[in-house]
């Protein structure tokens, strides 16, 4: 079982479920629900016992499909909470993520929301605090945590090896990785590239610092390639942000420069950069082709350049290779934080601040200008 290296210690992992089967439910039965579904099967003591989603008929064939034997099928979240369930994992379109992932905490179920948290920062707050009330898991569902190469990126950052970070650089760039259905209509993801696969590239660059507070954004966003029959095959319904980039100002007078897109005439929008005063780390994501570049990719390679008596030098860091299934591992660790009364092992606490940023560049495009971000206590 992955031991978390993520916990900041927030709130959630009331009790503990030691010894008795936890009962899982699945809200929302489309593609990424069948990775949650097959991650549960492999785990003693775990069964997913219902799934929700609001097509008809949708849940029941999902459940038929995955031969998840001692789950019932629903077409309302409510009921399917009405089971008394230990945990659930909320794999509905960004949008659903509040209301489900509310509902759940009000019942007095553990809760595994997919990313991005939310679409807007007041409902990434709303689950955060209801998380805190109801004294329940609230996690995000960011599995490039359990990737090591990550959590060793964190450790250099944390450890004062680069002096004081003043600039961090991240984000990814597909040159052609546009997703259509869902992930293109505003009502259902509420953006686009920034948050779908902005929001990993956010994760790793805080995380790593330590997730200080974001002051003020000025951001751009545009669709040239979405929106281009050439491009997509539903450019009439694209209606969110295939690129953006956005200067955000954190506190501890540190800078984060971000760009993110999912199609474009480049291979690469760079690599992600620590600067720091004693030393950088550059992290350049792995693989190459029209899908790579984003964060969900995985690390191709980290080097930190420093300053030896006047002279620049250079330290490939080993990669680690490792065999882990960093979306299984998620998984396996809710349910071992539901089972062990852990906290929230990526705490719905924390990502309010991933969420702000966002929040933050989608008001920013809207208004053409730099705005403040304000979070309010949890
Ligand atoms: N962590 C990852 O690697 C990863 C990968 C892909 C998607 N995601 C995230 O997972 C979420 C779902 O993505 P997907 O690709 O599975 O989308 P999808 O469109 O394939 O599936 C979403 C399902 O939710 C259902 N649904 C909508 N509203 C609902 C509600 N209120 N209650 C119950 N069901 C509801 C839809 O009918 C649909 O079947 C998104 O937030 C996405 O960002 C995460």
């Amino acid at each position: 079982m992955a031991q978390s290296s993520t916990s900041n210690g927030a709130s959630g992992g009331s009790g503990g479920s030691a010894g008795k089967t936890i009962k899982i439910g699945i809200i929302g039965s489309g593609g990424i629900a069948k990775a949650h579904a097959r991650a549960y099967k492999t785990i003693p003591d775990v069964e997913v016992v219902a799934v929700a989603d609001v097509v008809p008929g949708k849940a029941q064939k999902f459940v038929d499909e995955l031969e998840l034997t001692s789950a019932r099928a629903f077409e309302d979240h409510k009921q399917a909470l009405e089971l008394g369930l230990d945990g659930v994992s909320v794999c509905t379109p960004n949008v659903a993520h509040h209301r489900t992932s509310i509902d759940a905490l009000e019942a007095g179920t553990h809760v595994l929301t997919e990313k991005p948290m939310a679409v807007t920062l007041d409902q990434a707050m709303e689950m955060a605090r209801v998380a805190k009330r109801t004294g329940k898991i609230l996690t995000i569902g960011f599995q490039p945590r359990y990737d090591p190469n990550m959590q060793m990126v964190k450790q250099m950052v944390q450890s004062g090896e680069l002096g004081k970070v003043y600039y961090v650089e991240t984000g990814g760039g597909r040159r052609r990785g546009m997703p259509g259905g869902t992930f293109i209509r505003k009502d259902l993801a509420g953006a686009g590239a920034l948050a779908d696969i902005g929001c990993y590239s956010l994760d790793m660059a805080l995380n790593a610092i330590g997730y200080p507070r974001p002051l003020t954004v000025s951001a751009y966003a545009s669709n040239h390639f979405g929106s281009n029959p050439r491009y997509h095959k539903e450019a009439d319904r694209f209606e969110v942000e295939d690129f953006g980039c956005a200067l955000v100002r954190l506190e501890g007078d540190v800078a984060l420069n971000f760009k993110l897109s999912w199609a474009m005439h480049m291979d690469t929008l760079g690599a992600t950069m620590f600067l720091g005063t004693d030393a950088g780390l550059k992290v350049t994501p792995a693989g190459s082709g029209p899908w790579s570049g984003v964060w969900d990719g995985g690390v191709g390679s980290v080097t930190l350049y420093h300053d030896i008596r006047g002279h620049h030098t250079e330290s490939p860091i080993p990669i680690r290779q490792h065999q882990l299934r960093i979306f299984d591992e998620k998984v396996k660790d809710f349910a071992a934080a539901i089972r062990e009364g852990r906290p929230a092992p990526i705490p719905g606490e924390q990502i309010v601040r991933n969420q702000a940023v966002i929040d933050g560049i989608l008001r920013s495009v809207e208004q053409q200008r730099e705005v403040e971000i304000h979070i309010p206590e949890i």
